[in-house]
């Protein structure tokens, strides 16, 4: 059968770094507070002249080389964003002419922190069916422009950066021994669309997004709730059980999330990967940043099965499980 395998990743932080401390003179907060709440320590922030599509494009062209082909044989663009650089074109097409992919499609998709998963649910079913080979999926954002960066309640959990795969369509085993996406799925549940969302918007106030507003406590108790019911139906449908799976990659939201998640899935803390302490919560970019990351440095192998699951604004959740 068809599957989709991860044939290079590449990941992008922009090169300014706020630190707790820096945030700690801009509002009433302290380093402590915040890394003992969230671990995060630090955040990646664009500088002026950087879009959504410079951030993507960093990230696309480290996938591109890591995967070994041309821009040109790519059949799919889809870029993961809730950060647009405008509200049309896409951010996808952008990143398409910049990259110098001529003749393929490109869209954006928006499903905020889930954004990711999305796009690899959505790429995985093009290639199963054998419509397109090669896809570059791609989750950027600037959170920095939507962040009221004098509510302590929200400014300190976010930052900017992209990540992306390149995804190539294989012949591979039916069963689990099979290299690629084994399993993928996709949830949302829109009655909690007011937990969780960005002010403002081109149909209800004539103007961009404009910032976050959140109810913490929910979102916590709904992420892991949520992740840790979904991981469990894709091991279902994969025919695998928890102790298979060697890497469990979490949306980097904050790291009492994901040790919560991981626990009431029962995966040791080592089996985790964690990068949010280094970039803080950047939404659909945070799960290529941190599989991008794992690679380079050599945890996660070829062979190794690995487990996506993130969280976000919808609310929206998802997981993919793939042999890498
Ligand atoms: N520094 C110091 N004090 C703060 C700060 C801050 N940055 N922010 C809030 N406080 C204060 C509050 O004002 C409150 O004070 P009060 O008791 O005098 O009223 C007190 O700290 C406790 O506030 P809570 O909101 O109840 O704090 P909580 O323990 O719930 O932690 C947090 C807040 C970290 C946001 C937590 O709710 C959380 O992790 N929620 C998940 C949110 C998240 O990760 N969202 C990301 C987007 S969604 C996603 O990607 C999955």
């Amino acid at each position: 059968m068809i599957k989709s395998t991860i044939k290079g990743s590449g990941s992008y932080l922009p090169s300014k770094v706020l630190t707790n401390d820096d945030i700690a003179k801009m509002v009433d907060t302290s380093d402590q507070w915040i890394f003992e709440r969230t671990g995060i320590t630090q955040r990646h922030i664009a500088s002026n002249d950087q879009l959504t599509s410079d951030l993507a494009y960093e990230a696309s062209i480290k996938a591109i080389e890591s995967a070994g082909i041309d821009a040109n044989e790519l059949d799919l663009i889809l870029l993961a964003t809730s950060t647009p650089d405008q509200v049309f074109p896409s951010t996808a097409v952008k990143v398409q002419h910049m990259i110098g992919a001529k003749e393929s499609a490109a869209f954006d998709l928006h499903a905020v922190c889930s954004g990711f998963v999305y796009g690899l649910t959505t790429a995985n079913a093009f290639i199963k069916t054998g419509e397109y080979k090669k896809i570059l999926v791609i989750g950027a954002e600037t959170y920095s422009r939507i962040i009221d960066w004098s509510d302590r309640s929200t400014c300190i959990l976010f930052g900017d950066g992209a990540g992306a795969f390149v995804l190539e369509g294989i012949h591979s085993s039916d069963d689990i021994s099979g290299t690629g996406i084994l399993e993928s799925s996709i949830k949302s549940d829109g009655k909690y669309s007011d937990k969780l969302y960005c002010n403002g918007g081109p149909s209800s106030n004539s103007k961009g997004g404009q910032y976050i507003q959140m109810n913490g406590r929910e979102v916590y108790k709904h992420a892991v709730e949520k992740q840790t019911s979904i991981v469990n139906s894709v091991l279902l449908s994969a025919g695998l059980t928890v102790d298979k799976i060697d890497w469990l990659v979490p949306h980097q939201a904050n790291l009492r999330i994901l040790e919560a998640t991981a626990k009431r899935l029962d995966i040791p803390s080592e089996k985790i990967i964690i990068t949010v302490e280094k970039h803080a919560n950047t939404s659909s970019a945070s799960i290529p940043i941190a599989m991008d990351s794992a690679i380079n440095s050599g945890k996660i192998k070829r062979g190794d099965i690995v487990m996506l699951v993130s969280f976000g604004s919808g609310f929206t959740w998802g997981a993919t499980v793939l042999r890498y």
